[in-house]
Order: structure tokens, then C-alpha cells, then sequence
């Protein structure tokens, strides 16, 4: 099986990860936080390693300032509806997920800043829709659609000038570009655990600058202040609400502590060495590909075939993504919204051998119209 859907999620982890996880749930497996037996003491170290891990990589200076989560989704979602009131702006691009585009249309008042038509944001229409109303501006930082990357610093400058809070959604990038969260200017990340930072399915991670900034959507038993029937404001708990998936996050931190281990951006260079290689294969058949390609992913469409046919006519053996990718404004600018394109998204475990065999399917297809 040829697997090319490492933007959804990457499927084969480092050895270290299953062998975390299993470690956790066959010699720990406490509920973290709930008691003083030593087993609940466990599950709160298994967290604090993960939470110093995960502020190595994104530059965070207190670990305390991270709170695991289900997914990106889950972390967007208490970003957004955390930080503003009823009457707030926000301010989300063209190219964000609809785990930005639903939680914001949701709250009701929001614009949404343009991007062209190779899947670049524009940084002067974040400063056009800005408004003295704007409390939170969000931005992906690489496109899931076509891996176009971004001009988050200069977008993160437009929301603190207008003093509004920065929330980039790190899904595409973490793991694959060395991300410092105060040269960036962001105020809040959100990111998946089970993409580029190579942890096992159902987690993410909130970075948050300031969190008595930031309310908590989700709020229930943590183990602490148990006498109380409010929230408690201490980090992380003031977002642990509930049991914690604590092998999945012993997990995460070895595959963050790989990433650590090989380098952001080395990562994110072998990924991209591979995506190019495919993308000039593919021009070179006369087939359209789309966006910038800053990194692994490449959208391209066969002409005269749907996304989704051109997908299923790579056969079973070969996973890639058809179809709109749950963005579908990111498609609309790119032209892309009558049928959206296959998006194919190599991995840090790829090889070049790889790219020829993807290339070799798609040729196929091109000679059968
Ligand atoms: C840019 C972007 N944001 C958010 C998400 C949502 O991630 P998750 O599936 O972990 O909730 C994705 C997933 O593909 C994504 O690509």
C-alpha cells in the first residue's frame, strides 16, 4: 500500500510512540490527576513530560502553558469561542479549515480576508477587515488544500496593531517547519497531535501566551479544587477538563521528542524535496497542479476527470484525498470549487521511490482520456 494522506494524519509513527503508549497503559494507566496513589501521580508526570516537550518545540517558556486536546478541531474551537464575547470580531482567511470557518460562523461576526488565486492570503485584506470590533484574528499557517504557506508574521503585526489576540492554526506546519511562537507573534497555537508531530489519533494541543485571557469552553472535574463549583484558573487544568487521554499523550511526546530529535525543518525540507519532485513530474504530463507548495502537499486535477474519480481510478493500494478537504473557501480562491482536486501529502517516512510510483498511477490515468 502506497499511503499519501499524511495531511489528514501520518499513519506510520516512530517506533518510540507505540512503544510510549503501550508503556503507559501496561505499567501506569492511572487516571491522571485523580488521587495521590501513585499511579494518578504517574499520569500527571506522563502530562507534564509531554507539556515540556511540546513548549521545546514550539518555543513556549513555561510548559504549564500547554493544554493537550482530542484534536485541532477541539483546540480551534476552544481558542475561538474562549476568546471573544458576544459582540467581538473575528477575522479568519480564505484559506482556513472549517474547524476555523465553523466555530467563527457559529459566533456570527466574522470577515473572512481574501486570498489569490495560488492559495496566498493576503496580509492588506487582514488589514482591511480588521476593525476597532476585532478581538481574535486566525490564519493557517501552510494550507491543508494546497500548501501554500502563509504571511502569518505579517498578519500576526495587523491583529496587535489593531490590538486584537493572534491565533494561528498550526495543523499543516507542526512538525514540519521550526515554529517559535514569539517570532511568529502568536498569541494562542492549536495544532493535532496526530499529524506532523507524528502522536497517535485523538490528540491535539493548545500554546496559550496568556491563558487568564482565555475563558474555558469546556469545563468539569480536574482532579483539583474539587471543593469548588468553578472552574479552577490554574494551567493546565483550567482546560483538562474531564479524563485525560494520558497514553495517547505519553505517546505524542516521543513523537514530538522525535521531531525534536530530527528537526523541524529538516523534516519539512525531505517532505517538500519529495512534493516538488511529483509536482514537476506531473507539469510535465500537462497536469494542473495547484497553489504554491511549501511543503509536501500537491493538489492537482487531471483535466477532464473529477477529484474524486481520478482518486478512486488510483485503485485501493493508493490513499490520497479527493474532494474539498473541509475547506471549501481555500477551493473557491483557488478555482477549484466545481469538484475540488486529489490532494497527495508525502510524509517524513516516504521515499523517492514513492514519488515514481505515484507518478507512474496518475500517468496511467492520463493516457486513458
Ligand atoms: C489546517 C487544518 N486545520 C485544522 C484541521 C483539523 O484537524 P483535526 O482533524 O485534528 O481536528 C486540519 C485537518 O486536516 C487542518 O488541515
Amino acid at each position: 500500500m502506497l499511503y499519501l494522506d499524511n495531511a489528514a494524519t501520518t499513519r506510520r509513527k516512530p517506533a518510540s510512540v507505540y512503544a510510549a503508549m503501550l508503556k503507559y497503559q501496561l505499567w501506569g494507566g492511572g487516571n491522571a490527576g485523580r488521587g495521590t496513589n501513585k499511579l494518578s501521580v504517574g499520569g500527571v508526570r506522563a502530562v507534564i513530560d509531554a507539556q515540556e516537550a511540546a513548549a521545546e518545540l514550539f518555543g513556549v517558556k513555561d510548559e504549564c502553558n500547554i493544554a493537550f486536546t482530542q484534536n485541532a478541531t477541539y483546540a480551534l474551537n476552544m481558542a475561538i469561542l474562549g476568546t471573544v464575547n458576544k459582540k467581538d470580531h473575528i477575522c479568519v482567511s480564505a484559506m482556513d479549515h472549517n474547524s476555523v470557518l465553523r466555530p467563527a460562523a457559529l459566533h456570527g461576526r466574522f470577515s473572512v480576508a481574501a486570498a489569490d488565486f495560488t492559495g496566498f492570503v493576503s496580509p492588506l485584506d487582514f488589514r482591511r477587515k480588521i476593525t476597532n470590533k476585532t478581538k481574535l484574528v486566525v490564519c493557517t499557517h501552510i494550507s491543508n488544500v494546497c500548501g501554500t504557506k502563509q504571511p502569518v508574521e505579517e498578519i500576526a503585526r495587523a491583529a496587535h496593531n489593531a490590538g486584537a489576540i493572534f491565533l494561528l492554526d498550526a495543523s499543516q506546519s507542526a512538525g514540519a517547519e521550526d515554529i517559535d511562537m514569539d517570532a511568529i507573534g502568536a498569541d494562542i497555537i492549536a495544532c493535532p497531535g496526530h499529524k506532523g508531530l507524528m502522536g497517535p489519533m485523538g490528540t491535539g494541543l493548545l500554546c496559550i501566551k496568556n491563558p487568564e485571557k482565555l475563558r474555558a469552553v469546556i469545563v468539569g472535574g480536574t482532579g483539583s479544587e474539587s471543593e469548588s463549583i468553578y472552574q479552577p484558573e490554574s494551567m493546565p487544568d483550567k482546560f483538562h477538563s474531564g479524563t485525560l487521554n494520558t497514553p495517547a499523550i505519553a505517546g505524542l511526546r516521543a513523537g514530538i521528542e522525535f521531531i525534536l530529535r530530527e528537526g523541524a525543518k529538516n523534516i519539512g525540507e525531505y517532505e517538500k524535496l519529495l512534493a516538488d519532485k511529483f509536482r514537476d513530474n506531473l507539469l510535465n504530463m500537462g497536469v494542473t497542479v495547484y497553489g504554491k507548495a511549501d511543503c509536501g502537499i500537491t493538489a492537482f486535477n487531471v483535466d477532464g476527470i473529477e477529484s474524486a474519480e481520478c482518486a478512486a481510478l488510483l485503485g485501493d493500494d493508493i490513499i490520497v484525498r479527493a474532494g474539498y478537504h473541509c475547506a471549501p473557501l481555500a477551493h473557491k480562491a483557488l478555482g477549484t470549487d466545481n469538484g475540488g482536486a486529489v490532494r497527495v501529502s508525502f510524509g517524513y517516512f516516504n521515499t523517492r521511490r514513492d514519488v515514481s510510483r505515484i507518478t507512474d498511477a496518475v500517468y496511467e490515468i492520463t493516457k486513458k482520456i
